[in-house]
């Protein structure tokens, strides 16, 4: 079969990414233009300034994904690109360029789900894995468990019921003054800390077993953060973070854990920006083991937001037929499974 070469963009939040990525697996380039710095000074990303930036960057990091593949544009197969979900005006950036470059280039156009682009990042670095398997996946805006049933097909076991994982990170890491983004703070600031020092609630969920909360667990480090207060008792932080981030990777092991079990598969992997914390790695790594399963993770690179792994979910979206039209549009709210 002839080489597929996928031209793939990503700017559905704070990263400004760009792609080549060959046979949904290899990838001859990965440039990431962060703009953290800029939103660290707001304490989270603001929407409008993500826009400006990714204005800014597009062309650029497009440019040198191509010029660091070593591939021209002619050479590229098919355009893919995040068009949800994700910040809107973010979001609309990389939909409009990808669109340019694939009507100038004359190429076809594939639009990605941001989701399905961070479980395909599995594929990358595990050539051998393939569905169906089991995907966990956390990050600063959704928290689902996933059937990978097989390329581009999806069924949703269990997702967050208010507060994604990645959102309950960088909120308490605002509440302890660890600043943005608060998931790798707080990941390495646990590694002082004891895990055992607070016992904070594991979250119940009525109705599905799968479903996760976060949000009572952030309102319960909230409360402790402001009796201790009241009674001028010192915080120790690490010990704070470290019991937090244990009910946190507890709610997200036994869910996944009892999910694989359940579906009869042997396989999990993890996706997504809370993916790179080492503490999940590590507990879910050991519950694998335990289990028998074979666990995949990506490296962390690949976990948070870059457009590598929309090139490796473009790739099988190509592969299936699916192309968008020149319509393509953003979609804030785009549920995982729908085109
Ligand atoms: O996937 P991602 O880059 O963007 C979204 O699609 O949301 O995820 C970003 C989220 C943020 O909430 C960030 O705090 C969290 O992932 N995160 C982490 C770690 N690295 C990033 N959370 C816990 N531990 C980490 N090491
Ligand atoms: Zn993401």
């Amino acid at each position: 079969m002839e080489d597929i070469k996928i031209l793939a963009i990503e700017s559905s939040c704070d990263d400004t990414s760009a792609a080549v990525v060959l046979n949904g697996r290899t990838v001859l380039s990965n440039v990431i233009s962060s703009q953290i710095d800029l939103h660290t000074l707001y304490g989270g990303v603001v929407p409008e300034i993500a826009s400006r930036k990714h204005m800014e960057q597009i062309n650029q990091v497009v440019e040198e994904a191509l010029k660091e593949a070593k591939v021209s544009l002619e050479e590229i197969t098919a355009v893919a690109v995040t068009y949800g979900p994700g910040l809107i005006g973010s979001l609309l950036v990389g939909v409009s360029a990808a669109k340019a470059i694939a009507y100038a280039a004359n190429k076809p156009l594939v639009g990605v789900h941001h989701i399905e682009g961070h479980i395909c990042a599995n594929y990358i670095d595990h050539p051998e894995l393939e569905p169906p398997f089991m995907c966990l996946v956390v990050s600063g805006g959704h928290t689902h468990l996933v059937r990978v049933e097989d390329y581009g097909v999806y069924t949703i076991l269990g997702r967050t019921r208010d507060d994604a994982a990645g959102e309950a990170y960088d909120k308490v890491a605002r509440a302890v003054g660890l600043g943005y983004p608060g998931g790798p703070k707080i990941d390495q600031l646990a590694k002082e800390g004891n895990a055992k020092a607070i016992t904070f609630p594991r979250a119940k969920v009525d109705g599905n077993v799968y479903d996760f909360s976060f949000s009572g667990l952030k309102s319960a480090v909230l409360n402790y953060i402001n009796g201790c207060e009241m009674k001028g008792v010192e915080i120790n932080n690490a010990d704070l973070v470290a019991s937090f981030q244990a009910s946190v990777v507890e709610s997200l092991v036994t869910r996944a854990i009892a999910g694989t079990k359940e579906s009869g598969l042997k396989t999990l992997a993890i996706a997504g920006g809370v993916a790179s914390n080492t503490a999940l790695r590590g507990a879910l790594e050991e519950a694998c083991k335990k289990e028998g399963f074979t666990f995949y993770r990506p490296a962390p690179i690949l976990c948070t937001d870059n457009a590598a792994m929309i090139g490796a979910a473009g790739y099988y979206e190509y592969l299936a037929g699916n192309r968008s039209g020149w319509d393509l549009n953003a979609v804030a709210n785009l549920p995982l499974g729908e085109r």
